[in-house]
């Protein structure tokens, strides 16, 4: 019989996870746990060690000191096989979505399922019927079936990301990062795709694990936000029932000297975003004056 818990711990739990690069500390000692099924949303300015944090819990960084458990297994001790197949239960999601432009949206969801499948797959018809059909449903589910033959640069944005959160779904994760995943949508797309990633890991019961910088958004969609600054968590809240001197309290923790750290030049890619930087920065503004 199917197990339904595949592991009886902490989705992620960081423990004092310390990572240089050169002599720069990207993260300085991390600590943080994450429930099976939690909706956690990463905030902190750019910088402050969001996407270095999640390229450690998909095994693509390994920290310099500290221990990262994902679904149980310490990152630090895993082979080269035992990292594949924890890394086949990890979806991630970018912010410019990194799909093949040239392949159309129903191919590029195909590629998500490349790591079940021995050899590299030219064209629809080398994939397996299941994977096919699987794929069609993947993208009916994003709300994207009419478009599953147009090429991926024809789409918008927004569509690109529900394409790119189909293709990390094809390997039935458990875990689902997302970096920035919404910095360059505008505010409408921001909104489809967050409901969709919230919506999705409710019926999957999938751990999310989200980067943002803007404070509105993570308080609309996280059960719960940790907030890095420097490196470092300065923040762990859940989001339910937060009055106002809680929400001013993480816009201080934050986002108060946004200006100072300059997101948007370390971005180039979030201009269509700024509107909503600009009503959280009035935001946090209105909270300092
Ligand atoms: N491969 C690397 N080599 C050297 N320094 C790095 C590397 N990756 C990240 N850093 C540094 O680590 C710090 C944290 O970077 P990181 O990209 O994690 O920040 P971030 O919170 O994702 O920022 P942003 O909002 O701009 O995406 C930065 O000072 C960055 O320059
Ligand atoms: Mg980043």
């Amino acid at each position: 019989m199917e197990q339904v818990n595949k592991f009886s711990g902490h989705a992620i739990r960081a423990t004092n996870v310390v990572k240089v690069f050169g002599d720069k500390a990207a993260l300085k000692g991390v600590d943080l746990a994450i429930e099976p099924g939690e909706m956690v949303v990463l905030l902190g300015l750019s910088g402050s060690g969001k996407s270095t944090f999640l390229r450690h819990v998909d095994g693509l960084e390994t920290p310099t000191s500290g221990t990262l458990n994902v679904l149980d297994q310490d990152l630090t001790t895993l082979s080269g096989s035992q990292m594949r197949k924890l890394r086949a239960k990890v979806g991630f999601v970018f912010q410019q979505f990194e799909l093949v432009p040239s392949l159309s949206a129903l191919e590029n969801v195909l590629t998500g399922a490349l790591s079940t499948l021995r050899g590299p797959r030219l064209g629809l018809a080398t994939y397996p019927r299941r994977l096919r059909v699987k794929a069609l449903e993947t993208l009916d589910q994003v709300g994207l079936l009419e478009l599953a033959y147009e090429r991926a640069d024809t789409l918008s944005g927004g569509q690109q990301q529900r394409v790119a959160i189909a293709r990390a779904l094809m390997q039935e994760p458990e875990i689902l990062l997302a970096d920035e995943p919404v910095a360059s949508l505008d505010p409408e797309s921001s909104r489809i795709v967050m409901s969709l990633i919230r919506e999705i890991a409710r019926e999957r019961n999938l751990t999310v694990l989200c980067s943002l910088h803007q404070v509105d958004l993570a308080l609309s969609w996280a059960d719960r936000i940790i907030g890095l600054r420097e490196g470092a968590v300065v923040l762990d809240t859940p989001t339910a029932g937060l009055g106002r001197a809680e929400v001013m309290e993480i816009y201080g923790k934050v986002a108060v000297d946004t200006q100072g750290h300059s997101a948007a030049s370390a971005a180039p890619a979030t201009a269509v975003a700024e509107p909503q930087r600009a009503a959280a920065l009035a935001y946090s503004g209105a909270a300092n004056s």
